[in-house]
This record gives C-alpha cells, sequence and structure tokens, in this order.
C-alpha cells in the first residue's frame, strides 16, 4: 500500500510524506542508510507468479452457506498471485514468489492478555473447534480493488469462546509471524514488525467474522495468510491479519502496524465507507480485479454491502473521526 515501483501500482499509491517520513525513521532506527525494497533483499527476479500457481491440500467436510450465493467469484490465479502481504515485499506478485520458504506447520497460535489464563493451541485443534465453513465475500482493498472470495474458515466467535476472555476485554489484537529467515520483506523496516490489527470485541463476535483456514476449498496458500488469518469483509482488507501467531486481549484500543505507519491514512475502524476518502484512494469506487483494464469501475457500497448486519455496530459514532 505504500511503494510505487511496479507497473501494477497506481500513481495514486505513491507514499504519502507523512509515510514516507515515518518510514524513514524506522530505517534510520534499524541501520539502513538506502531505501530498499524487499525484492532487492530477496535479491531474486520477480517470477511469472500466475504461470507457478500451486493448487492446494482439500479441506474435507466444508459446510456450504448462503453467504455470497450468486457471486461471480474471483479466479483462484487472481485471489493467489495479486497480494498484499508486506513480510514477503511490498510488489503484489512477491507474495506468491517469496513465500516459498515459509512453513506454516507446525503452528500454535498463543492466547494471551484479559484471559482467565494464558494458553496456546495447535491449528489442528482450531481446525476443530466448530465446522468449517465456506463463506463467499466480498472483499474491498483499501487500495480501491476488491475481490470475491470463497474463504473456508470457522466464526472467530468460537475461537473467542474457547479462549475464555475476561470482563475486562474491550478489544482483541491479531498479531502476524515476522520471521526474517522465511519472510525476507521483514528484513526491511517498511512497518514497524511484527504486523498487528485489531478489532473491538462486538466486532469480533459478530457471526460475519471469521478466521479463515482455506480458499476455493483448499488450505490457505502461504501468500494469502497461511496457516490462519483474519477475514471481516465489511473492513478494508488490510484489517485482516495474516499468518497469526498471537491473539491478545486487551481493555485498550490496540496500535495496530498501519496506525503506527500513518495515522492520518490508516484508522482503527477502517470501515468501508464510500463517503470518507482516502488521501490517495477513492473510496467511492472500485476496479474488480479480473474483469480486465477496460471494466467498468463499480460503486463502492457502505459497509462493503454488508451494512445491514454491521451498521448497527456503529450507531452514534462519527465514521469520519473514526475511519
Ligand atoms: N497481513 C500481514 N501480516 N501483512 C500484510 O502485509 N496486508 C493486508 C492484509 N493482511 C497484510 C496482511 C492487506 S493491505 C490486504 S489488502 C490483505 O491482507 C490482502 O489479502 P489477500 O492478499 O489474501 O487478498
Amino acid at each position: 500500500m505504500l511503494i510505487g515501483k511496479k507497473p501494477d501500482i497506481f500513481p495514486s499509491e505513491i507514499t504519502s510524506r507523512e509515510v514516507f517520513d515515518n518510514r524513514r525513521e524506522f530505517i534510520k532506527a534499524a541501520g539502513f542508510g538506502l531505501i530498499a525494497s524487499a525484492a532487492s533483499v530477496a535479491g531474486l527476479l520477480p517470477l511469472d507468479a500466475r504461470a507457478a500457481v500451486q493448487r492446494q491440500q482439500k479441506i474435507n467436510g466444508i459446510v456450504k452457506t448462503p453467504y455470497g450465493a450468486g457471486e461471480k467469484l474471483t479466479d483462484y490465479e487472481d485471489v493467489t498471485t495479486y497480494n498484499n502481504f508486506y513480510e514477503f515485499g511490498t510488489s503484489k506478485s512477491d507474495p506468491a514468489s517469496e513465500s516459498r520458504f515459509f512453513k506454516p506447520s507446525p503452528w500454535t497460535v498463543s492466547i494471551e492478555g484479559e484471559v482467565k489464563k494464558p494458553k496456546r493451541i495447535a491449528i489442528e485443534d482450531i481446525f476443530k473447534l466448530a465446522p468449517l465453513e465456506e463463506r463467499i465475500y466480498r472483499m474491498r482493498c483499501v487500495e480501491a480493488w476488491s475481490m470475491v472470495i470463497p474463504w473456508v474458515g470457522l466464526p472467530l466467535a468460537q475461537l473467542i469462546k474457547w479462549a475464555e476472555p475476561t470482563g475486562n476485554a474491550k478489544y482483541v489484537e491479531f498479531i502476524s509471524a515476522a520471521d526474517p529467515q522465511t519472510m525476507p520483506g521483514v528484513r526491511v523496516p517498511v512497518l514497524d514488525w511484527p504486523y498487528v490489527e485489531g478489532l473491538r470485541m462486538d466486532e469480533a463476535m459478530h457471526p460475519l467474522t471469521i478466521m479463515a483456514v482455506g480458499l476455493y476449498g483448499e488450505v490457505l496458500p502461504n501468500q494469502n495468510g497461511a496457516p490462519m488469518r483474519l477475514v471481516v469483509p465489511w473492513k478494508y482488507g488490510f484489517k485482516g491479519a495474516k499468518s497469526i501467531v498471537k491473539i491478545r486481549f486487551t481493555e485498550k484500543m490496540p496500535q495496530t502496524a498501519w496506525m503506527k505507519a500513518g495515522p492520518s491514512e490508516y484508522g482503527f475502524y477502517a470501515n468501508v465507507n464510500p463517503t470518507v476518502d482516502h488521501p490517495r484512494w477513492t473510496q467511492a469506487s472500485e476496479r474488480r480485479i479480473g474483469g480486465g483494464l477496460f471494466s467498468p469501475r463499480i460503486k463502492t457500497q457502505m459497509f462493503n454491502g454488508y451494512a445491514d448486519q454491521v451498521g448497527q455496530l456503529y450507531t452514534g459514532m462519527d465514521l469520519r473521526k473514526n475511519y
């Protein structure tokens, strides 16, 4: 969302001054003299990622749901080769090509903060907490592109129930893996690693919020956040933290990675809202990935079209201030 160097990035994505200065601070702090791109750190030329797409292991016993019935799905190739996952680099093709050494198994998630007692859970046991469902969701990125993805996952509420938060838990923080050995982008301080996202407790418990463990009926590919990532379809895509290793319940609103990088651009709520533009991207319309270069832009809907289900969460809140 920050660096525009490749032709697949719009001129409007050029880094803002505030974000640039923040990043320069990180780079200085880390002792780098130059702004290096994650791709140059990896030292590899970009692969033809689309051609290299590999299908994943099938997940058995997925329960079909009515969510998203009738929506035209974004091709598997686009869902898995046009990604944002800065731990693997900042260009859209980096996550598919640079994540091959990342190991999503074995994997445990630690549960911390305002809980009866801190504990850990293995990914296999998360799979067993509730029947895995297919949910077809529209996904809207703050960069004004969108996809329709058939996720496989379980309601986050089920994992939260297992975690046993205390009455003091008002927010949930999601912390992604940040392993410089297998995630080359982490060696570059484009963000203050690890990637952190958060939700208010009622947002986290909402039935639309899921922990995704798969897509297209198969295990999540590394580039989409294996083995487990957050999916909140009424919010901009950056809320969906990938490859989560830690879930922390807190009394205070968490500081997310993007809030730290550019507080005037990336708010905590990040609800899809066509009436509040991002400083660098219109939020009134979007480009559906896979529709071709000349396909007409689509009008963006309030809460990404999920207003009937989630609008009441924000009654009385000024959504211009709480962006
Ligand atoms: N999670 C981590 N850990 N690192 C990231 O860079 N990018 C976010 C989000 N989750 C990101 C992340 C952004 S900006 C978007 S739009 C979505 O992941 C993209 O998800 P997708 O690549 O599966 O479509």
